[in-house]
């Protein structure tokens, strides 16, 4: 009998890119949200950045329309490279150079239509095969000390069962989410009962949020094989969760981090005023045009 690899170590992240970005049009007419910077990197960048940072070495990309730039960014770039070294900026080159450390891979594959989430993650199936993997919606930048998948990571290998993360979400706001119900577990860990997508405010069964952080066994395939459309008309990868709940147990872990949502135009600045206040080359220019010159405007 060919080997369940559940048990093994968590190698390969896909990271569906594929959205259509209309909430930042028209920014995202012919380029993709990915890749809008927060500071000085690009979304996708920091999101490859926490997967490797928790043992990842296959990252599968599933891109879309407009999104080649996605892999130029962490393709060789021989002409800037040979520039910056003409120069003698090796600070720079540095930088250019190690976008993609050694031994990392990247593979991209086309979803031809935007169906939905759960047909993104869908399409990576023939790459992951029988074993654990994550999935990492760029868009949703999380902060922390330890990196929220490797949180993640640490809790897959404890329980060997599926992940996601999840946040409490104050208000209405949580009927723009996946919403889970459960039975708390320990402290920050619930064991799934149900999960539904944008529910309307007084049906959400519970405050926690699902954020874009997950880690599946490769059961949830046959789910996502299966899906029809919901929410919105769209194959969600929510309903596959809850469909997966018949096979095995889910965990949602509230991750310790500040997370921002930069697939909407608030997050994002948001994200690019705290990371900038904490960078350092402009953090304390920053707070000193924010303190001095901005707030006497407003
Ligand atoms: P969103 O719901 O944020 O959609 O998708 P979007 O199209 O990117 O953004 P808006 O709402 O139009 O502004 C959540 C994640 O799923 C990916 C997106 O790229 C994003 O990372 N996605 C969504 C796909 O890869 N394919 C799809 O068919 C849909």
């Amino acid at each position: 009998m060919a080997h369940i690899g559940y048990g093994d170590k968590v190698r390969k992240a896909v990271f569906p890119v594929a959205g259509m970005g209309s909430r930042f049009l028209p920014a995202t007419k012919a380029s993709p949200k990915e890749m809008m910077a927060v500071v000085d990197k690009p979304l996708i960048q920091y999101a490859v950045e926490e997967a490797i940072d928790a043992g990842i070495t296959e990252m599968i990309f599933i891109t879309g329309r407009t999104k080649r730039s996605i892999a130029d960014h962490f393709d060789k770039a021989y002409e800037l490279e040979h520039q910056l070294e003409l120069h003698g900026k090796t600070d720079l080159l540095a930088i250019a150079q190690n976008i993609v450390p050694k031994g990392i891979s990247c593979t991209y594959i086309r979803q031809t239509e935007t169906l939905g989430l759960g047909h993104a993650v869908a399409t990576a199936s023939h790459l992951i095969g029988n074993e654990p993997f994550a999935v990492i919606l760029a868009d949703d930048l999380i902060s922390s000390k330890k990196g929220a998948l490797c949180q993640m990571v640490d809790i897959y290998e404890q329980y060997n069962s599926a992940v996601i993360a999840v946040q409490k979400i104050d208000g209405a706001a949580i009927s723009a989410y996946g919403v889970i119900s459960g039975v708390k577990q320990r402290d920050r860990i619930y064991q799934l009962d149900s999960i539904v997508e944008k529910p309307p405010y007084a049906d959400a069964p519970s405050d926690l949020g699902v954020t874009g952080r997950y880690i599946f066994t490769p059961k949830i395939f046959a789910h996502l094989a299966a899906l029809k459309p919901g929410a919105g008309g769209e194959y969600q990868l929510t309903d596959a969760i809850q469909a997966l709940l018949t096979d095995e147990q889910v965990l949602a872990f509230e991750y310790e981090g500040i997370r921002y949502d930069c697939g909407s135009k608030l997050g994002l600045l948001k994200a690019n005023i705290e990371l900038g206040l904490r960078h350092h080359e402009i953090g304390d220019e920053l707070r000193t045009y924010l303190k001095n010159e901005l707030l006497a405007k407003l």
